[in-house]
């Protein structure tokens, strides 16, 4: 259940179920005041936290509760936290209750949303994971008032996903508007919120378990996946400069017109995001082709016959280099 509260009390929260709160360290700092009633378990901020062996910390400190099956952990962070609290809710004395309190953009649009839960291994991101169905997902935008401005942005990126797959109610509030203008506007980024959360529930019901249509989330993740992780660049730019190379891409198909290009560039612009970057090619195909959701002969790209109609391409390696080199050229006489 989607609960989405207009209300900087937090009233709702006030009378939220739960037994054992795993809560991220900044977003306790900020909203302490609103959990200490429960048991808590502190999750130090980053990635690392989502390693085995941290989660043996908390599993040591769920025993210690006394947290038995028939209760329930509630998740109280970002993406970071809220897959920890879904992934243990999963297997924890084999599946407790799971409650979610998304307390950044990125988890209160996407990762708190859909069902999956994963956690790291060793050098693998989300190798480990579950799909859980939360009893309640709690979003509150009030909580993003302490959140910094790179934060906010890597939320922004998959808001802009969602108006350039799916939504044209989206993509006219981010045109009309800019980062600034909907920051100040309390009434327009709940709204923004709650349709883009929406929005993911809605893609997520047709697909579950995440074998084919729901694919269309990946629009700009598979080049922006393999930019993060070889220039330490944010997920949210990331995935800015591969919706950037999904549109061009695109175009170049004969799809994309140059006017939704150009709304597109308009959009990035007024929120600040990255649009291009100048990657090696070689490196990035490697990483592509070697990505989990593609298959070693096809590499599977999310393009787009318009805006609001994604589909699947399979390219293979050959093509897709050429389209990079192509791609590259293009961004260099859009300076
Ligand atoms: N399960 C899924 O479907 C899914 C989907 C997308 C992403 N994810 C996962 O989500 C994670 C990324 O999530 P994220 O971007 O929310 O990052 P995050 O959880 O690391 O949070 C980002 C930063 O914000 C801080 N923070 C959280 N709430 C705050 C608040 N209210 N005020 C101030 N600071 C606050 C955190 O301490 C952290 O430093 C990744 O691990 C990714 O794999 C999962």
């Amino acid at each position: 259940m989607l609960i989405i509260e207009h209300d900087d009390e937090f009233e709702y929260l006030r009378h939220i179920d739960g037994d054992v709160f795993l809560i991220d360290e900044n977003a306790y700092k900020h909203f302490k005041s609103h959990f200490d009633s429960y048991k808590i378990i502190k999750i130090p901020s980053g990635e690392e936290s989502k390693s085995m062996s941290n989660l043996e910390q908390i599993i040591k400190k769920l025993l210690k509760f006394n947290l038995r099956r028939n209760q329930m952990i509630v998740g109280v962070g970002g993406g970071v936290v809220t897959d920890i609290a879904a992934f243990l809710a999963s297997v924890y004395k084999r599946g407790t209750k799971l409650g979610l309190v998304p307390t950044t953009l990125l988890a209160q649009v996407d990762a708190s949303i859909g069902g999956k839960s994963g956690v790291n291994f060793q050098d693998y991101k989300n190798l480990i994971g579950t799909f859980k169905t939360p009893e309640y997902i709690y979003v509150n935008r009030f909580f993003l008032n302490t959140l910094p401005r790179e934060e906010l942005k890597n939320g922004m990126a998959e808001v802009i996903k969602y108006g350039l797959i799916y939504d044209e109610k989206i993509m006219n509030w981010l045109i009309e508007n800019d980062l600034k203008s909907i920051l100040k506007d309390d009434t327009l980024f709940e709204k923004i919120i709650s349709r883009s959360a929406n929005i993911k529930s809605e893609i997520v019901a047709h697909d579950p378990f995440d074998v084919g249509f729901r694919k269309i989330l990946n629009f700009g993740h598979t080049l922006g996946h393999a930019i993060e992780l070889l220039y330490n660049i944010s997920h949210g730019q990331a995935v800015s400069i591969g919706m950037s190379f999904g549109m061009e891409f695109s175009h170049l198909k004969g799809d994309i017109s140059s006017d939704e290009l150009m709304s597109f560039y308009k959009i990035v612009n007024a929120y600040n995001m990255q649009y291009k970057y100048d990657f090696v090619v070689d490196d990035v195909a490697k990483i592509v082709s070697q990505d989990k959701k593609s298959s070693y002969e096809k590499i599977e790209f999310i393009l787009l016959k318009a805006i609001g109609e994604p589909y699947i391409f399979n390219t293979d390696i050959i093509e897709f280099k050429s389209v990079c080199h192509e791609v590259l050229k293009l961004w260099k006489e859009r300076a």
